[in-house]
């Protein structure tokens, strides 16, 4: 299969988001895809609801399923949750069909950017503990992602242009 995709993944904060609008924006040809953003319209919730309500692993089963689905599709700018190299059947999906960029940033930096985001229910208490812990915790899942960036002191318009050019390459 061609890789057609470009896949963003990364812990919260590490800019996904912001870095999928700008490649969006320089390849016009692409459908950007916001992976919250989709299960949040699809299940008429937000995330700190599903969670609250469901719990986590229904959230994660969402994602899962979500991930396969988008894993067939093709010009796709695919940003992800910060979970979503928890389970690895989701990033083995995406590789098939897509460049897998892990995007990365120190943790100070990381808690200064979600310092004040109440939308993120693993954030929801002491954000720096759970930062440090959760960081910690899967610091082995996102170094496992060949293709990473260092986003600390990066413009978003930088990153995406750097991506692009090893899309393109
Ligand atoms: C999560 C990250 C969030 C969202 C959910 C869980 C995680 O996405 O999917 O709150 O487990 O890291 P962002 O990385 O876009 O904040």
């Amino acid at each position: 299969m061609k890789k057609s995709n470009i896949v963003l993944v990364g812990f919260m904060g590490t800019g996904k988001t912001s870095v999928a609008k700008y490649i969006a924006k320089k390849c016009p040809e692409m459908t950007l895809v916001d992976m919250d953003a989709l299960i949040v319209e699809r299940e008429g919730r937000s995330i700190n609801d599903i969670f609250a309500t469901d719990g986590e692993p229904y959230f994660r089963n969402l994602e899962r399923e979500l991930s396969k689905e988008l894993a067939q599709g093709s010009d796709q700018i695919i940003s992800t949750g910060g979970g979503i190299v928890l389970n690895n059947e989701n990033i083995e999906a995406f590789e098939q069909s897509g460049l897998v960029v892990c995007l990365t940033a120190e943790a100070e930096e990381i808690i200064n950017r979600v310092s004040r985001c109440k939308s993120r229910p693993l954030l929801s208490g002491d954000k720096e503990k759970q930062v440090r812990e959760l960081l910690e915790k899967r610091k082995p899942l996102y170094e496992a992602i060949p293709f990473k960036i260092k986003t600390d002191n990066y413009s978003p318009k930088s990153i995406a242009e750097k991506i692009i050019t090893k899309f393109n390459s």
